[in-house]
């Protein structure tokens, strides 16, 4: 049976993508703080030692944290992923790295494809494209998959945000200017099993089909739990965060569905599931 070595495998992705990849016929073998941290070369010296493939997930995720703490944000998101490149390389291993839609940046209102220019606009998009270039550097069979928006059963994200306000509030101001698609975390990890397969060498946008806005996705939450809210459109000027975000999220993601074997769903659909098995959580 084949191994899939998956860092950050107690975050919301690597959980999903271990237990498909078991589902699926691969030994998912995962790893997470705090016994395994992807700054130490020995622990990711172990991680590429247990398996075939290497999925790297672990990431410092708090986009707004990040601005205050550059160094941890860039030891983890951009210096890790190069060495785990070398050390692959070395064991002729292949290696999966998940990046984000952030390292675009707003250089256009059209949806984004892997060889546009990027100017990403904030620490955390920085450190993740310097991360993305240090494993390409290193030399190393991989693929890069960005996606964006995700969401899912095992982790804080903004659609669980969204539902538990639309859920206490009877109003609500929700940003109507930032453009992505919400992804499922399921729905990443099946597009990562078919880089596993497939093992493509480059870089990848990943999202469900079509696009939304924020507002847009909390008038279907609100819809499919019938939550007695007044919804409101307004700009991300109305709530300042402490590190800046994209508007234009969108993906062009013609490069991987080449590969992919099965349809990207709407993100309607995807997110309707999602919501009505975790409903009860909610
Ligand atoms: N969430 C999104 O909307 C989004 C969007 C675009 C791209 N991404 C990318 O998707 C990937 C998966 O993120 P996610 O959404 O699953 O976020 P997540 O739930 O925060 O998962 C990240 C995991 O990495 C772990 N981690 C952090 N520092 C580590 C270290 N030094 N060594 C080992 N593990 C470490 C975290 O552990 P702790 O929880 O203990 O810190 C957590 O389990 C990341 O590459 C992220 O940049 C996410």
């Amino acid at each position: 049976m084949k191994r899939l070595a998956i860092t950050g495998a107690g975050g919301m992705l690597g959980s999903d993508l271990a237990k498909l990849a078991t589902a699926n016929g691969w030994e998912a073998v995962g790893f997470d703080l705090p016994n395994y941290d992807i700054t130490d070369p020995e622990h990711l010296q172990q991680i590429v030692d247990a398996g075939d493939v290497i999925v790297n997930c672990a990431a410092y995720t708090n986009v707004d944290r990040a601005e205050s703490e550059p160094q941890l944000c860039a030891a983890v998101n951009a210096v890790a992923p190069g060495i785990l490149g070398q050390l692959a390389t070395a064991a002729n291993k292949y290696v999966i790295h998940v990046s984000t839609d952030f390292v675009y940046g707003d250089l256009t209102e059209q949806p984004q494809r892997e060889d546009d220019p990027v100017k990403p606009l904030s620490v955390y998009g920085k450190t993740k494209l310097a991360g993305e270039q240090n494993l390409l550097d290193s030399g190393c069979h991989c693929s890069i998959i960005r996606v964006q928006w995700s969401y899912g059963a095992n982790g804080a994200n903004f659609v669980s945000k969204l539902a538990q306000l639309a859920a206490e509030r009877r109003e609500l101001k929700v940003v109507s200017d930032q453009v992505g698609a919400p992804t499922w975390t399921i729905d990443s990890a099946r597009a990562i099993l078919e880089l596993a397969h497939h093992r493509p060498h480059g870089v990848f946008n990943f999202a469900a089909a079509g696009y939304a806005t924020r507002y847009d996705v909390a008038k279907l939450i609100v819809r499919e739990l019938a939550l007695p809210v007044t919804l409101t459109p307004c700009s991300s000027s109305e709530f300042p965060t402490v590190a800046a975000r994209p508007l234009n999220s969108q993906f062009n993601c013609a490069k991987l569905e080449q590969l992919l074997d099965f349809s990207r769903p709407e993100w309607q659909v995807s997110l309707c599931q999602f919501l009505s098995q975790t409903m009860v959580k909610i």
